[in-house]
C-alpha cells in the first residue's frame, strides 16, 4: 500500500526514485563563531513521517534551510534519491521533489487563498490551466477547502498553517518539510493537522516534521531524530526516544525548563504510527 502510494506520488511529482530517499550525511554549517550544524546524519523515506526535534537553537530550520537550497553547509551531503543537490538553488530542489514551509507564515494577505496555492503551483512550473486544479486538491488534502474564497490576511491562524502547507504540497513534493507547522495550534486543531499530515504521508510523500509539541511528534511519526547543539543527539521509535532518559536532560540542560515541560506533558501519550 505504501510502495503503491509512492509510485504514485512519484507519477505526480514527476520526480523519479531510486529507493534511496532523503539522506543528509555529515552536515555542516558554522555562522561565524555559532557552531550551527556539526556533523548531522538524517534520512526520510517516500511515505515515512520522520520527527526532528531539539532544543531552541539546535539547528533544526538550519538544517531545512540547507535540504531545501535555502542556505548551503560548509561540509557534507545531501542527496535526493541519489541525486547530490548541495549546490542547487531552492528552485531546482523543489524540481527534485522537495518541499517546505516556513516557520514564519509566508502568504500573500491580499490572495485569497485559493490564488496563495495556485502562484505556488504556478511557480513549480505547473501550467495555468493545471493550477486551479491543483489548488482545490491541496487544499482539500489539508481540510481547508471550504476557506478557498478568503483572504490570506483574514485568516484564523489554525488555517493559515493548514495554508502554507497546502502551498508547500502545490509542488507535488516527493519530500515535504514543515517547520513548525502547529505552533499556535489549540489541541483540537493539532490532533486534525496530525491527521492531515498522515494522511499525506499515506499517499506517497514523506514528511519531515519539526515541532516543539512532543505529544504530536509521539504521535504520529514513524522514526524520531534528535538534535542537540547542532550535533546527532538521538534516533530511534517514538517508543525508544520516549524512553530516553537522556532525553529530558538534554531539554532541561540545554534549554530551560519551558522546553522540559513540553516534553514531560507529552510524554504520556501512547504512539500509534
Ligand atoms: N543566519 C544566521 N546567522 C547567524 N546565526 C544563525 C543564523 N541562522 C541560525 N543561526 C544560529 O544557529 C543556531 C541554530 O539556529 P536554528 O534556527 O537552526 O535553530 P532551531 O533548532 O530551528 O531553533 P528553534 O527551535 O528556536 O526554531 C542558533 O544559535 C541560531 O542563532
Ligand atoms: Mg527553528
Amino acid at each position: 500500500m505504501a510502495e503503491e502510494a509512492a509510485r504514485v506520488t512519484a507519477e505526480v511529482s514527476g520526480a523519479r526514485s531510486d529507493g534511496s530517499g532523503l539522506q543528509v550525511r555529515d552536515v555542516c554549517r558554522a555562522f561565524r563563531s555559532v557552531h550551527a550544524l556539526s556533523g548531522v546524519d538524517l534520512s526520510l523515506r517516500r511515505g515515512e513521517i520522520v520527527g526532528l526535534i531539539g532544543p531552541n537553537g539546535a539547528g533544526k530550520s538550519t538544517l531545512v534551510n540547507i535540504i531545501s537550497g535555502y542556505d548551503r553547509p560548509d561540509s557534507g551531503v545531501v542527496t535526493v534519491d541519489g541525486v547530490t543537490v548541495n549546490r542547487h538553488r531552492a528552485r531546482d530542489r523543489c524540481r527534485s521533489g522537495v518541499a517546505r514551509t516556513f516557520q514564519q507564515g509566508h502568504l500573500f494577505g491580499g490572495l485569497t487563498v485559493r490564488e496563495n496555492v495556485e502562484v505556488a503551483a504556478l511557480a513549480t512550473g505547473v501550467s495555468r490551466r493545471e493550477a486551479p486544479a491543483i489548488a482545490t486538491e491541496m487544499l482539500t488534502r489539508v481540510g481547508a477547502g471550504e476557506w478557498a474564497e478568503c483572504q490570506a490576511h483574514s485568516l484564523p491562524h489554525g488555517v493559515e498553517r493548514r495554508v502554507g502547507v497546502a502551498r508547500a504540497l502545490a509542488s507535488r513534493p516527493a519530500y515535504l518539510l514543515l517547520d513548525e507547522p502547529a505552533a499556535g495550534l489549540n489541541e483540537g486543531e493539532i490532533a486534525s493537522f496530525g491527521d492531515a499530515i498522515r494522511q499525506i504521508a499515506a499517499q506517497g510523500t514523506g514528511v519531515l516534521l519539526i515541532d516543539h509539541n512532543i505529544r504530536l511528534i509521539l504521535g504520529i511519526c514513524h522514526r524520531i531524530k534528535v538534535v542537540v547543539g547542532g550535533r546527532n543527539f538521538l534516533e530511534g521509535t517514538p517508543e525508544e526516544v520516549r524512553n530516553d532518559a537522556s532525553l529530558a536532560e538534554a531539554y532541561l540542560g540545554r534549554s530551560g525548563r519551558q522546553d522540559a515541560a513540553r516534553t514531560a506533558d507529552g510524554g504520556t501519550e501512547e504512539p500509534d504510527a
